[in-house]
């Protein structure tokens, strides 16, 4: 596994003149100082105060993105990558939210796409990669058997895996530079994410520090880690001292976005988490459904798998684990329409 390392560099002053969006911390992003952003139009994504009484909680709404989901910001920059090294083909794997996006932003970059996705995937996003102009191939098999033979396939092409390659970190890290921004330049005290290969939780741990580095911020925040009941490698992990990968059979679960039985980053998930002084926990079926169709109610279709976000962070505020001048954060990651037509 590879990391970008680059100088914590946060020049606020020329950053502030650009418009909003994850474009204006280019400084703070792994490009050439001529790459030209492959851009669809990324808003800074809405942070939505649903404060009642206590502490005050925000939901950051990062599906409103041209493709529906988070994994934007990290396609965004890994294609701008790509097309910087003149790359002609790239390969990804993925359950859905993360082909789609590579599968729209390589169409933005007349790069080719292969997208290797198993047998079973959400037959609407398998339509959405589809529309996009990439390949898809349905692969029998687990979700290793899909990562195996995208593998190979990226022998003779550029593997863009959200998993494996490092500039789409560098991508998702913007979301926390937006927070600290949306929030007055300040960090919130708690940040609550779904986790399955972890590029949006890694994103947070990396941007934050990111930010402590540069100087912009003396704290980070707390970071915690929600996994699905049924398919919850990290949550088992995280009770012992792994030298083993956390490897667990999925479950049957509405959160498919997260359903990753063995996640490859767990070491660096596990630490980003338990650094940040944070913790983990897993939501049951019903928690998700009950939370999403609460969502729903109130006018917000929100994917099953954000729901397992929304349901942690329910649960925890009734436990009373927020305190009362605490800003928590919850983090919203895909759209609800793409699933919309399944059972719940
Ligand atoms: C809607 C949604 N939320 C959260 C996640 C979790 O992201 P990660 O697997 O990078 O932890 C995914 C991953 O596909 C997703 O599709």
């Amino acid at each position: 596994l590879l990391d970008v390392v680059m100088p914590r560099q946060f020049p606020w002053a020329t950053m502030r003149r650009r418009p909003p969006g994850l474009w204006r911390y280019r400084e703070a992003l792994p490009l050439g100082a001529t790459a030209e952003p492959v851009a669809l139009g990324e808003p800074e994504t809405p942070l939505v105060d649903i404060s009642a009484g206590g502490p005050r909680v925000y939901l950051k709404l990062d599906f409103l993105f041209p493709t529906g989901s988070f994994k934007d910001r990290g396609a965004a920059v890994l294609m701008t990558k790509a097309r910087e090294l003149r790359v002609a083909r790239v390969i990804e794997d993925s359950s859905g939210n993360a082909g789609a996006a590579i599968a729209a932003y390589a169409a933005a970059a007349a790069i080719s796409a292969g997208i290797y996705v198993p047998e079973g995937a959400s037959p609407a996003k398998v339509a959405q990669i589809q529309r996009y102009g990439a390949s898809v191939v349905q692969v029998p098999g687990s979700r290793a058997d899909t990562a195996r033979a995208a593998m190979e396939a990226a022998q003779a092409a550029y593997y863009a895996s959200h998993v494996w390659n490092p500039f789409f970190l560098e991508g998702t890290k913007t979301v926390a530079f937006e927070l600290w921004e949306q929030l007055g330049r300040r960090v919130p005290d708690w940040v609550i994410t779904p986790v399955g290969h972890g590029t949006m939780v890694l994103g947070l741990s990396k941007g934050f520090l990111h930010l402590r580095d540069a100087g912009m911020t003396d704290a980070v925040p707390r970071l915690v880690g929600v996994q699905a009941a049924t398919c919850a490698p990290l949550v088992q992990g995280s009770r012992g001292d792994l030298t083993l990968p956390p490897v667990v059979e999925p479950g049957v679960t509405q959160a498919d976005g997260i359903a990753v039985g063995q996640p490859t980053r767990w070491r660096q998930i596990l630490r980003a988490i338990a650094d940040s002084a944070g913790f983990w926990t897993a939501v049951s079926e019903e928690e998700i459904r009950e939370s999403h169709l609460a969502w729903a109610r109130r006018g917000l279709l929100i994917e099953p798998t954000s729901a397992t976000a929304t349901a942690a962070y329910q649960r925890l505020a009734a436990e009373g684990v927020f305190g009362g001048h605490q800003r928590v954060v919850v983090v919203v990651t895909g759209s609800g329409i793409k699933t919309a037509s399944q059972r719940l």
